[in-house]
C-alpha cells in the first residue's frame, strides 16, 4: 500500500509535536525530515539534535532526506539521532556504495536521491544495495514549488527498471505533490509519496492527509 510521508519542512517549527500528532491521527506511518546544509542546496534547515528530539516525541518511522554535501561524514550522527530511513543524493557523493553500506550497517534503510535532471542510469550499479530510491520532482531546497510534469515519465521508467532488476526497491517521490496530482504520481509507480505544503500549509493538516490517503488507497485497491 502507498504510504504518504508528511514533510515537516512546511510545519510550524516552534510546535513540531503538534504537527506530528496531527498526521499521526490521520494514520501516518512515517515522517519525512528535510536536512539542508546551505551548500548542496540554497537553504538551511535542521540537524541531528532536532532529529533526536523528534525521536523522543514519536514512534513513527523517521525518514531523513540528506540534502547535504559530503553525507558520509554526517550519516553516523543521523543514525545516532534515531533515523530509520536515510537517503543521500547521488550528486553529493562520489562514493555512494560506501555511504549506503554505512547506513545499512548502522541499522537504517538506505536510499539514494536524484535531482530532477539526474538520469536514473546512475542508479544501475548501486541498486543491489538499496532499499529505496527518492526521485525529486522539484529542484530541492524549498517546499511549495510546482511539480515538474516530466517527472511522471521518469517515475514510470524507474518502475520499469526496478521490475526488471530489483522489484523490492521502493520508489519515494518528493516535491510538489498535492491532492490534485497524487493520483498520477501513484499510478506512475510511487510507493512512498512525500507531501509538505499540501499538508502543513492547509488549515487542517489531519484532514489534508486523510484526503490524500483516500485518493491513493482507492487507487491501490482498484
Ligand atoms: C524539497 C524537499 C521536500 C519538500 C516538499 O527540497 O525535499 O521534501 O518538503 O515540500 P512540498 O510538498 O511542499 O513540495
Ligand atoms: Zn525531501
Amino acid at each position: 500500500m502507498v504510504a504518504i510521508a508528511p514533510s515537516i519542512l512546511s510545519a510550524d517549527f516552534s510546535n513540531l509535536q503538534a504537527a506530528i500528532e496531527a498526521v499521526e491521527r490521520a494514520g501516518a506511518r512515517l515522517i519525512h525530515l528535510d536536512i539542508m546544509d546551505g551548500h548542496f542546496v540554497p537553504n538551511l534547515t535542521i540537524g541531528p539534535p532536532v532529529v533526536a528530539s523528534l525521536r523522543k516525541a514519536t514512534r513513527l518511522l523517521l525518514d531523513a532526506h540528506l540534502m547535504i554535501s559530503d553525507p558520509y561524514r554526517y550519516v553516523p550522527a543521523f543514525l545516532k539521532a534515531g533515523a530509520n530511513m536515510i537517503s543521500v543524493h547521488a550528486e553529493a557523493d562520489a562514493h555512494l556504495n560506501r555511504t549506503v553500506n554505512l547506513i545499512r550497517d548502522g541499522g537504517a534503510r538506505p536510499g539514494v536521491a536524484l535531482n530532477p535532471a539526474t538520469p536514473i542510469q546512475v542508479l544501475y550499479d548501486i541498486l543491489p544495495e538499496l532499499d529505496f530510491v527518492l526521485l525529486m520532482t522539484v529542484n530541492p531546497g524549498f517546499g511549495g514549488q510546482p511539480f515538474i510534469g516530466s517527472s511522471l515519465d521518469k517515475i514510470r521508467r524507474l518502475k520499469t527498471l526496478l521490475l526488471d532488476r530489483r522489484p523490492e526497491v521502493q520508489i519515494e517521490v518528493d516535491g510538489g505533490i498535492v491532492l490534485g496530482n497524487i493520483g498520477k504520481v501513484v499510478e506512475a509507480g510511487a510507493d512512498i509519496v512525500v507531501a509538505g505544503s499540501a499538508i502543513f500549509d492547509h488549515g487542517n493538516p489531519q484532514a489534508a492527509l486523510e484526503a490524500m490517503n483516500q485518493v491513493s488507497w482507492k487507487l491501490a485497491v482498484t
